[in-house]
């Protein structure tokens, strides 16, 4: 067989370990020969792809990133690549496309595999949004990285008696700030899913600060929005992948909460930091099970469907299953945080 694998979207700690694991079980197991599409989908498009031999993967384990590089891919262009995908798998010779991504690279490999072409897709995202599979790879390092900005954080917020505001990722759902603010014991937590009022944050910055607590560290999705007419704070426009621009909720909250509060409140934007980097011992299991499945899955010619974590198993979904809908932080888990700051 020859399989052909590709990383697209935003990077994510934990995608050279699937694609090692994808050539290790292609190669020593089936004998397969693997290509490796350079820079996402656009590769594919333009035919830029390299071999991935066992050397070509050797060291990759716990290398943040990807070696293959990633891109995001504009809808004209999947729209090119449905209608040539008969071509391409002419042209390449491939037997199965393991594209490894998001929400936009999995509806784009569900879009190809309707047009014809031998997709397997692997999920990867730090959001943790994906429906269909319990986690996704990226995540946990994510939450990590997070929680530690916030564990350090306080220290220094409280030998100057200051609030933090700390901005992390997530643009429709909040995992990432839900979990990182509780292992970090944060003060508050907004997410995309629920409009925050900052009422009630200086509220509970003055109760702290009334009860002898000398600071406070407030958590807060990129997605986060206050509710309707508490805080002046618009909604971005559209890029030309068809996310929303933020404006960046973690320095307007700061300014707002300083402005009330009369206290000195500090934004801090963890951003691209949360997606570089090694991957956890989690990610490097989870992405090396995905991968090992995803080349089963070919052989078994389980086509139009992707690796999945469904308790500790990992079985195999299909990819219109995944991409209907994106797996937002439900109710009850807001408000178990909610009972803990
Ligand atoms: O999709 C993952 C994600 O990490 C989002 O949370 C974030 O908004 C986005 O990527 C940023 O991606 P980039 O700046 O690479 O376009």
């Amino acid at each position: 067989m020859r399989i052909g694998v590709l990383t697209a979207g935003g990077d994510c700690p934990g995608l050279n370990a699937v694609i090692r694991s994808v050539v290790h079980r292609a190669i020593d197991n089936y004998g397969d020969e693997v290509i490796g599409f350079e820079d996402g989908y656009s590769g594919l498009l333009d035919g830029r792809y390299r071999t991935l031999d066992l050397d070509a993967v050797s060291g990759i384990l716990a290398r943040g990133g990807t070696i293959l590089g990633s891109a995001r891919l504009e809808r004209d262009r999947l729209r090119e690549a449905c209608a040539n995908a008969s071509d391409m798998i002419r042209d390449f010779g491939i037997d199965a496309l393991i594209p490894i991504g998001g929400e936009g690279t999995l509806t784009a490999a569900h879009m190809l595999s309707e047009a014809g072409l031998p997709v397997v897709g692997v999920p990867k995202t730090i959001d943790n949004d994906i429906s269909s599979t319990d986690r996704t790879f990226g995540f946990d390092t994510a939450v990590g990285v997070a929680t530690e900005a916030m564990d350090r954080l306080k220290t220094t917020a409280e030998s100057h008696q200051r609030v933090m505001v700390v901005e992390v990722m997530g643009r429709h759902a909040g995992w990432i700030a839900l979990e990182s603010g509780m292992a970090a014991g944060a003060h508050g937590i907004c997410l995309p899913e629920r409009p925050f009022d900052p009422d009630q944050l200086v509220k509970m910055v003055e109760e702290r600060f009334a009860r002898g607590k000398k600071f406070a560290v407030i958590c807060v999705a990129e997605g986060a929005h206050p509710s309707g007419g508490t805080m002046d704070y618009g909604k971005g426009a559209i890029d030309k992948f068809g996310h929303e621009r933020f404006q960046g909720i973690g320095t307007a909250l700061a300014y707002e909460l300083e402005r009330r509060l009369g206290k000195e409140a500090k934004p801090v934007i963890l951003g691209h930091v949360q997606r570089g980097g090694v991957p956890t011992a989690y990610d490097r299991v989870l992405a090396t099970r995905f991968g090992w499945h995803a080349v089963e899955a070919a052989h078994q010619g389980e086509f139009g469907r992707m690796t999945s974590l469904r308790g500790t198993d990992i079985v195999m979904v299909p990819l219109a299953e995944a991409v209907t809908e994106l797996k937002t932080v439900p109710k009850d888990r807001m408000d178990e945080a909610e009972s803990v700051f």
